[in-house]
C-alpha cells in the first residue's frame, strides 16, 4: 500500500510517495529526492556509507523506513554547507583525504556530527566508525586533527 508523507531535507519540505512503506530512507533520499551524494555500502548499519545526520546525529539511512523521519532535520552531504565549505569539506581537500571517494559522504557527515557534539581535532577520529575500503584511515585522521 503507497505511502505519501513530507520530510525535511537540508531544510527543505519534501513531500514524497514511496510504493513500499518499509523503503528505507537512503532510497527515498537518493531515487524520490534525487540527492545521490549518500551512498549504498552494507546495507547493515555497518559502513556508514549511507549516513546523513538526523537531528543532528549521524544515522544510517539504509535500514529504517523513511516515514520514520517525519519531523526530523536531515542533513544530507549536499546541506552541509552551500559551497563545500564547512569546515571538515575544507579538511578534507587541504588532506588530499579521498581516493575512490565512495565513502566519504559518509565519512563527512561523521566529522561532522562529532563536531557538532563538541568534539575537536584528534578526539574527532574515535566518533568516527565509518569502513573505507580505499583505507584513507590514516589521512582521515590527518584532517580531523586540524578541526
Ligand atoms: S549502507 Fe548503511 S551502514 Fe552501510
Ligand atoms: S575512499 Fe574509497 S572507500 Fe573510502
Amino acid at each position: 500500500m503507497a505511502a505519501t508523507f513530507t520530510l525535511n531535507v537540508n531544510g527543505q519540505n519534501h513531500t514524497v510517495t514511496v510504493n513500499n512503506p518499509a523503503m528505507p530512507l537512503l532510497w527515498v533520499i537518493r531515487d524520490l529526492i534525487g540527492l545521490t551524494g549518500t551512498k549504498y555500502g552494507c546495507g547493515q548499519n555497518r559502513c556508514g556509507a549511507c549516513y546523513v545526520l538526523v537531528d543532528n546525529v549521524p544515522t544510517n539511512t539504509c535500514l529504517e523506513a523513511a516515514e520514520s523521519f517525519v519531523g526530523k532535520n536531515i542533513v544530507t552531504i549536499e546541506g552541509l554547507s552551500p559551497n563545500s565549505s564547512h569546515p571538515a569539506q575544507l579538511a578534507w581537500i587541504a588532506n588530499q583525504v579521498p581516493q575512490c571517494g565512495y565513502c566519504q559522504s559518509g565519512q563527512l557527515i561523521s566529522t561532522a556530527g562529532a563536531m557538532l557534539a563538541g568534539y575537536h581535532g584528534a578526539a574527532i577520529a574515535p566518533q568516527i566508525q565509518n569502513v573505507c575500503i580505499c583505507g584513507t584511515y590514516p589521512r582521515i585522521l590527518q584532517a580531523v586533527e586540524t578541526l
